[in-house]
């Protein structure tokens, strides 16, 4: 690790209280030479780090972006030691993460960035990435299952998204099948997954989970078209709510939900969160569009759908897109 990284490590631990740059020079066996240049390249990136005489440095609280720093801080010791690749701005994190993937990278890799410039969502719709006020990452995982079970990643890692924000926020979200997580009727996350099969074995060689939040967005700065459809978890920047304690929240627990996902026990929490379960819906599958009933979610995540007439449908997530009638 760099000497930046260490001291922005020592930094974050500390968060708020002041710590000497005599302690910390100690701390890393260095100058204080060397603090003091890391300390004004950390300033130089942003972080507001004040300095008092003789108390030391301390960061400000209400300095909030996202580091593998600050991250690992907050992971579980179970995932402590997964790599992560952490960017001011990229094109899309799944993309990058694909291309690690392909040369190798090990389960549990997560790549995030402050902004994306090409932020993907799903069905070749773009996802809207500014800079600073939002979460985008990805982390590549080779879960020992097959194609078809891979769409219980995307259905546990929405529950696991809704209850991180709820235990590091107190925020209360609900899910519109199959992934996009709703406040108040708006959208204010949402999921892409992006695999790669085996084709022998029918196995998914890796699968990229891409997750992009709305954290901390007002809600004049979205763009026109989407200002009635999306919003987020806040907005205004006083919220001191730490990034990095909510992407080390939902990466902790969807690595630790990955070996017992076919024990489906997040299914009851689905359903409960659920903003379409018992609504009258219009579904668009191949371009045709139906109205029905969602009268139920099974446990592989397929959405059941009775129409006026009796008949049922199964919807698998596939490429299909739903909106409630009311
Ligand atoms: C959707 O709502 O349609 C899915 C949005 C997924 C956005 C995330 S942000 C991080 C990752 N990188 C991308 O380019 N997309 C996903």
């Amino acid at each position: 690790m760099l000497i930046k990284g260490k001291v922005l490590k020592i930094l974050e631990e500390n968060k708020g209280r002041n710590i000497s740059g005599e302690e910390i020079a100690k701390t890393l066996n260095i100058s204080r030479t060397s603090i003091w240049k890391a300390i004004n390249s950390l300033r130089n990136e942003g972080y507001v780090i004040n300095a008092v005489t003789n108390k030391g440095y301390s960061l400000a609280t209400n300095t909030d972006f996202i580091s593998k720093e600050g991250i690992s801080l907050y992971l579980n010791k179970s995932c402590s030691d997964i790599e992560i690749y952490n960017y001011k701005t990229i094109s899309s994190t799944n993309e990058i993460a694909k291309n690690l993937a392909l040369s190798g990278a090990k389960h549990g890799t997560v790549v995030i960035s402050e902004e994306q410039t090409a932020g993907k969502g799903r069905l070749g719709r773009s996802f809207y990435s500014p800079a600073n006020t939002g979460i985008y990452m990805s982390i590549i995982l080779r879960p020992n299952l097959t194609a078809m079970d891979s769409v219980l990643i995307t259905t546990s890692s929405s529950v696991i998204i809704c209850e991180s924000i709820k235990k590091v926020t107190g925020i209360d979200c609900q899910i519109k099948w199959i992934n996009d997580i709703y406040l108040n009727n708006k959208k204010v996350a949402g999921i892409l997954t992006e695999a790669s099969t085996n084709f022998e074995s029918g196995t998914i060689d890796y699968l990229i989970l891409g997750i992009g939040i709305n954290f901390n967005q007002p809600k004049d700065d979205f763009p026109d078209e989407l200002k009635s459809i999306a919003s987020s978890l806040f907005n205004n920047n006083n919220n001191n709510i730490n990034r990095n304690m909510l992407c080390a929240e939902i990466i902790s627990n969807i690595l630790d939900m990955i070996p017992r996902i076919k024990n489906y026990d997040f299914i009851s929490e689905y359903k409960k969160r659920s903003i379409v379960l018992n609504q009258e819906i219009i579904y668009i599958s191949s371009g045709i569009s139906s109205k029905g009933k969602a009268i139920n979610i099974n446990c592989d995540g397929s959405l059941v759908v009775e129409h006026d007439d009796g008949s049922i449908k199964i919807l698998n997530s596939g490429e299909v897109s739903i909106r409630r009638l009311n």
